[in-house]
């Protein structure tokens, strides 16, 4: 019997979700033990263009009769936002469902309502596509380094400001020519605030030591500054010094575990050091742990088919529990531990 799954958005991700499921549903089926189908797609609009083809009878306004839908296993949230993501993800969860998402703004915002939520329904929740896009970063910290301690997590987890710092770098552009160059090529919103700010880049960092540190970390908690100051001489000055400059994401814990500090700022790196070699929109991460040591993760932190890798990989992971009558690692994660942020370490 096939499993169904909902789509919640059919956007740039959503749309090679689909593309995915369709052009590798017989993969997918013999990786899983049995077909996943699509039961419907929930979008705002019926009548758009989208860059994928889609059976018109999927579509639907109606979101919430979809998460709720008896013969609806698995739902997909790739929507984004606070709300109606939250409210969706909510229902999904307390109608039975298991939830792959790809909300770094819900999970950095209100990471513990949806967490309580899965507990309480005992409901799967997989989010790897919420950082960083196709890189793995999120299961190997719940789960491969579980047995460890993480000390730090830190790297470029926004694409799209590395863009601009690297095009800065490389050809001496001002920030507002490299950004216009980032919009031209899809990279920045129209309206780039959540990047060029660092809001993006905190939500990551938040749910990063989230799951690194066992607790509960918010956006707010994160010291934010984005990189709209940066000018065309002060990147002209790093790099006759030996440095590049980088938005970077830093989580770092103390030695005794109980006080960690979450951070997003510009920094100088020296042109020596591997994250210096990020270029364009890739992402970095380095995470240091006391047994395993230092691990770095590097890839495409966004994009269309990057973060549906990340969606379907989690959707085979829910897929496959659901089969075996078991559940991802939730209940070991997101608990208070007793760490707090309480300013740096
Ligand atoms: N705007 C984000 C970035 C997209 O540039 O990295 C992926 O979260």
């Amino acid at each position: 019997m096939a499993l169904k799954v909902a789509l919640l958005g059919c956007g740039v991700v959503g749309s090679q979700v689909i593309r995915l499921m369709h052009e590798q549903a017989d993969d997918l089926a013999a990786r899983v033990g049995t077909p996943l189908e699509v039961a419907g797609v929930a979008v705002r609009r019926l009548g758009r263009r989208r860059d994928t083809d889609i059976d018109p009878a999927l579509l639907t306004t109606d979101a919430e009769a979809l998460v709720t839908r008896d013969d609806v296993d698995i739902v997909i949230e790739v929507i984004g936002g606070i709300e109606p993501a939250r409210s969706l993800i909510l229902a999904a969860m307390n109608s039975g469902k298991s939830v792959v998402s790809a909300n770094k703004a819900l999970l950095a915002e209100d990471g513990a309502t949806i967490h309580a939520a899965a507990r309480a329904n005992n409901a799967d929740l997989y989010y790897e596509a919420a950082v960083a896009g196709a890189i793995p970063l999120i299961r190997p910290l719940r789960e491969s380094l579980a047995g460890d301690h993480v000390h730090r997590v830190l790297g470029i987890v926004n694409g799209t400001t590395n863009y601009i710092l690297d095009k800065m770098d490389s050809s001496g552009a001002s920030f507002s020519d490299a950004l216009e160059e980032a919009q031209v090529l899809g990279y920045a919103e129209a309206d780039p605030t959540a990047d060029v700010e660092g809001f993006d880049a905190a939500a990551k960092a938040a749910i990063l030591a989230g799951i690194a540190f066992h607790s509960r970390v918010t956006a707010a908690d994160v010291h934010r500054e984005g990189i709209t100051e940066i000018t065309a001489a002060d990147v002209a000055s790093a790099k006759a010094m030996g440095y590049v400059i980088k938005l970077l994401a830093i989580c770092s814990r103390s030695d005794d575990g109980r006080s960690f500090g979450v951070r997003v700022h510009p920094a100088m790196i020296p042109r020596t050091h591997p994250l210096a070699g990020v270029r364009e929109a890739y992402n970095a991460v380095f995470v240091e742990a006391r047994s395993a040591g230092q691990l770095m993760f590097y890839g495409a932190g966004a994009g269309g088919a990057p973060t549906a890798s990340a969606v379907l990989g989690d959707l085979v992971a829910v897929a496959r529990n659901r089969l075996a009558g078991t559940q991802g690692p939730e209940e070991s994660t997101y608990a208070d531990l007793g760490a707090h942020p309480m300013g740096e370490t």
